[in-house]
């Protein structure tokens, strides 16, 4: 019986991790360049945080969640997304208490659990870089988030992002637009998809996304036209900062996101040529999460972005963080009383921070040689009973093929080394 991994997931195995690492290694640079500290969350929470949070009638809250129930008998699901963990832990770790004026501002990289249909940039289980501003009103701090977001993609080397931007409203204003939505609709549900039917009655601001009935939704009231005035007033201020940052965007009316947590402020980044999923991230305001989730009123803004598309993005614009360059060295014994030496030479050499193998298979000269050089080792070292006499080894640069006596004790001193810890 052969496993398979489960549909919809990914094995990072280890000739492409070194991709994951840049993006993630970038990521967390840039976000503690920001002021953004990481909170690392369990891979499973209490299932009413993300119903309660995200909503029951979403896509993700109604039919995408990994739920289980434990031996305890309690509910819970695997993180579905990244906003609701980290503004759980915000208020069970006190992290607005240690300075009431503090805005808090956290930043993840995790794995996301979603049932859904798997294709090309869509998985079951992918992963998130995310960063999240909780305690802040100010639009600056959405112009942040999005600005943030525009310049890793941009240090990712990634081109061709648009920037879309809405505003989704607050609970003063929503409802109204709601009402005017369902009214205009109403005459047009027999053609509209069966989801939008479903969704017409259960969330129905999620029409407005809809692909198969864009046609149809054309006809729908702007939100634009019906946001209170401190909505608008907060969507001009955002449009400004972002204009004076030089990033650019378009608004766009259709961006209302499938998260219910979100207020005011809502955007995605897009890119094309990475599959059907153009979504390369997005985000928003969340004003009323804090509260729901059962804390005092806090405002807070924030954004995810999939590692995995990132990835596809990078390979469809043929770029690539890992170097070929050659590294380390490899030790070749000859005969007993070297191949012991080399062994404890070995390790010396790794606890100095210099890569180093040998060949367990001991095969001979010429095979570990070629081995070596496949290998994209730096240097190979030949020791033979004469080198063990000397208390040398035969260095050899695999790049020129030069080959020249070293004293053993210099050896270490010769190659480039980067100690762990
Ligand atoms: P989201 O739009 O559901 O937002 O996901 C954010 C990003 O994760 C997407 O734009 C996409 O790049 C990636 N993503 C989502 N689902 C998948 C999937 N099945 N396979 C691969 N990649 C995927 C959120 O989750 C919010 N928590 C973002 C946020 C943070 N809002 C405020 N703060």
């Amino acid at each position: 019986m052969m496993y398979k991994r489960p549909i919809g997931t990914q094995d990072i195995t280890p000739d492409v991790v070194g991709e994951w690492r840049f993006v993630e290694e970038s990521f967390r640079c840039l976000a503690e360049r920001y002021g953004y500290g990481e909170i690392r969350t369990p891979i499973f929470e209490d299932t009413d945080l993300f119903l309660r949070s995200v909503g029951q009638d979403t896509d993700i809250g109604s039919k995408e969640m990994y739920t289980f129930e434990d031996r305890g008998k309690r509910s819970l699901t695997l993180r579905a997304e990244g906003t609701a963990p980290a503004v759980r832990a915000y208020l069970e770790n006190h992290l607005d208490k240690t300075d009431k004026e503090r805005v808090v501002k956290l930043f993840y990289i995790a794995p996301i659990f979603r049932y859904d249909r798997p294709q090309a940039g869509r998985y079951r289980q992918h992963h998130q870089c995310g960063i999240e501003i909780i305690g802040s009103h100010a639009p600056a701090a959405d112009a942040e988030v999005i600005t943030f977001a525009w310049n890793f993609y941009k240090l990712m080397g990634l081109t061709g992002i648009k920037v879309l931007i809405n505003s989704v409203g607050c609970p003063l204003c929503a409802p109204n637009y709601v009402q005017k939505l369902k009214e205009t609709m109403a005459s047009s549900l027999g053609n509209l998809c069966e989801d939008c039917n479903h969704r017409y009655h259960h969330n129905p601001l999620r029409m407005l996304d809809c692909k198969l009935c864009a046609d149809y939704m054309k006809r729908a009231p702007k939100l634009a036209d019906e946001l209170c005035g401190g909505c608008d007033e907060h969507m001009a201020a955002v449009k400004e900062i972002l204009t004076a940052l030089d990033v650019p965007f378009e608004v766009d009316h259709s961006i209302v996101r499938g998260l219910d947590y979100y207020t005011k402020t809502a955007f995605e980044f897009q890119i094309q040529g990475i599959g059907s999923q153009s979504a390369l991230g997005g985000g928003g305001r969340y004003d009323g999460l804090v509260e729901k989730c059962g804390g005092p009123h806090t405002p807070g803004v924030g954004m995810g972005m999939g590692l995995e598309r990132i990835l596809l993005a990078r390979e469809q614009a043929g770029l690539k963080a890992v170097s070929e360059e050659r590294k380390g060295i490899f030790l070749v014994a000859l005969g007993e009383a070297a191949w012991v030496e080399c062994l404890k030479m070995v390790q010396e050499l790794r606890m100095a921070g210099v890569p180093a193998e040998v060949d367990y298979r001991r095969r001979s000269m010429k095979a570990q040689l070629r081995f070596a050089d496949n290998e994209r080792f730096a240097y190979a070292a030949i020791i033979g009973d004469d080198e063990l006499a000397k208390g040398v080894v035969g260095l050899k640069d695999l790049e020129s093929g030069e080959q020249a006596e070293v004293a053993r004790g210099e050896l270490a001193g010769k190659l480039e080394a980067k100690p762990c810890g």
